[in-house]
């Protein structure tokens, strides 16, 4: 005991080990500019090195669990995580806090339907509306968010000439909607009880009469996979991702097809591979310029070894198996535009990317787990939104596109800050 020094004595009374050089302390502080605030908290210096203690929670067994996060790692011995912990925007670099704006809000909004998760988002300006999907086995209808500027927001059921099962995700184009369609089981119509026959797909929807086209449903006869997101270059050109999630979810059959990007150009009915190594690819996207695209993948459902006992959703969760955001090169040619230069931009800090969408300032949301996260055009992490469930996607609406409305597996919320959304996303 004569040889330890004053603090050494203090440190074996509370059991606690010395910290060692460098680590960072505290993690975190309120942010300048938010004191008054404990939903805004700023992350000193990314945390690149935190007491040797701390322990994240990690999935096991397959199972994905929600506290296998950034924020749900356990630091006792550094109290300022508490304030992590407590808060909804966490802040990493100082262009999040300048996006935030000086109020930013998260709020429930709607409580939707609770059997199925939310998807496919598309603010239709002509309506004022976000029209919405929910993937699920036996729902055959979408629903409708009426912003009512000014006022109340009202929640409708929205159903479609013919009616379209299992729509996954959306795209405004030219005043039309374009969907991927999971679904390739056929229904009852929910307006008259007759059998549709649908297969998985690109369709069009026009919102002013509700009535929808099938635009592609087969690759030389062979039915897709089911397009899972989709996104419209300037020449009108369709880029879909084809995976597998319409199996996962049981609206349609084993997969046949490697899942893949394709580009779909609606004016002659041609459709491309334009990438076939990500294992599922999921959100997809195209920088303002035109010049990159991003294709996220949630390969971390893993197909291969899925218990066959009927539960639903027919994957497991790996962790090894692959949860990058990729950028790619887009090089112009007559046939339409060709990606190349693949390249990881962005490692998921948790789950994998969903919904994926691009500001109009270039910065990258995707919706992660359970919240969203903001990125530089580079893939340097801004800032996280933690909504404190499921977000499978994700939509700027309102006529300066500045709200993000948030879909997923709990309420539909709104948050309500400084960056704006590029038209067409
Ligand atoms: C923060 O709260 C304190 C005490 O409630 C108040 O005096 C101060 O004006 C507030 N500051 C800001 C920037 O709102
Ligand atoms: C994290 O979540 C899992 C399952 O959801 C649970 O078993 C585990 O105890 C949690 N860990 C912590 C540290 O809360
Ligand atoms: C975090 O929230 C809990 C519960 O609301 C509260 O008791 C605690 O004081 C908060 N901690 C910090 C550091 O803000
Ligand atoms: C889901 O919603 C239904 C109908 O609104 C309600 O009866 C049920 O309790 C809800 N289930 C859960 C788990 O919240
Ligand atoms: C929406 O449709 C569901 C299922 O068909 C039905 O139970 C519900 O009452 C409808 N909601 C409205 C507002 O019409
Ligand atoms: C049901 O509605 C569809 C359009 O969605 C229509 O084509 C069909 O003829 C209708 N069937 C009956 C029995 O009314
Ligand atoms: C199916 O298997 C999984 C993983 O072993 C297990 O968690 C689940 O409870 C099983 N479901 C049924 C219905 O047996
Ligand atoms: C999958 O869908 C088919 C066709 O609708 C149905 O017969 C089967 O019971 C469903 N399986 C599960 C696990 O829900």
């Amino acid at each position: 005991m004569a040889f330890l020094t004053g603090v050494g004595v203090l440190s074996v009374i509370l059991g606690q080990a010395l910290a060692e050089p460098g680590v960072i302390s505290p993690l975190a502080r309120a942010c300048p500019g938010y004191s008054n605030n404990s939903d805004v908290v700023c992350i000193n210096h990314y945390a690149s090195a935190m007491p040797p203690t701390f322990d994240r929670p990690h999935s096991s067994g397959g199972v994905f669990f929600p506290n296998d996060t950034f924020v749900g790692t356990q630091i006792p011995s550094d109290p300022s995580w508490q304030l992590v912990k407590n808060a909804t925007f966490v802040v990493f670099d100082e262009r999040g806090s300048q996006i935030l704006g000086p109020s930013p809000k998260l709020e429930h909004i709607f409580a939707s339907r609770n059997d199925s998760i939310h998807e496919g988002p598309v603010y239709v300006p002509s309506l004022d509306a976000i029209i919405f999907s929910l993937p699920h086995q036996g729902i055959y209808e979408q629903q409708i968010i009426h912003l009512n500027h000014g006022s109340t927001p009202r929640l409708d059921n929205y159903t479609t000439t013919p009616p379209v099962y299992a729509v996954n995700g959306g795209k405004l184009f030219n005043g039309k909607v374009y969907w991927a369609v999971e679904a390739g089981f056929s229904f009852l119509s929910p307006q008259n009880g007759s059998l549709v026959a649908q297969r998985p797909g690109i369709y069009e929807l026009d919102p002013s009469t509700g009535e929808v086209t099938v635009l592609l449903n087969n690759y030389f006869g062979q039915a897709f996979n089911s397009p899972n997101d989709l996104w419209i270059d300037a020449q009108g050109d369709i880029w879909f991702t084809d995976s597998w999630y319409g199996y996962a979810i049981n609206v349609t059959e084993y997969p046949v097809l490697r899942p893949a990007t394709y580009r779909f150009r609606p004016s002659t009915g041609r459709v491309s591979i334009v990438e076939d190594s990500i294992a599922q690819p999921n959100g997809i996207g195209m920088s303002p310029d035109g010049r990159t695209m991003y294709i996220s993948d949630t390969g971390v459902t893993d197909f291969e070894n899925y218990p066959a006992n009927g539960t639903l959703p027919r994957y497991t969760y790996n962790p090894l198996g692959g949860n990058s955001l990729y950028a790619f090169d887009v090089l112009p040619s007559p046939a339409g535009s060709y990606i190349t230069s693949k390249r990881p931009i962005y490692l998921a800090q948790t789950f994998g990317d969903d919904g994926f969408h691009v500001a109009q300032n270039g910065y990258l949301l995707g919706a992660e787990g359970g919240g969203v996260t903001v990125l530089s055009a580079y893939g340097e992490v801004l800032l996280r939104i933690e909504a404190g469930f499921t977000i499978n996607n994700i939509q700027f609406a309102g006529p300066e596109r500045k709200d993000l409305w948030l879909f997923g597996e709990g309420p539909i919320s709104r948050v309500t800050w400084d960056l704006v959304g590029m038209a067409n996303e």
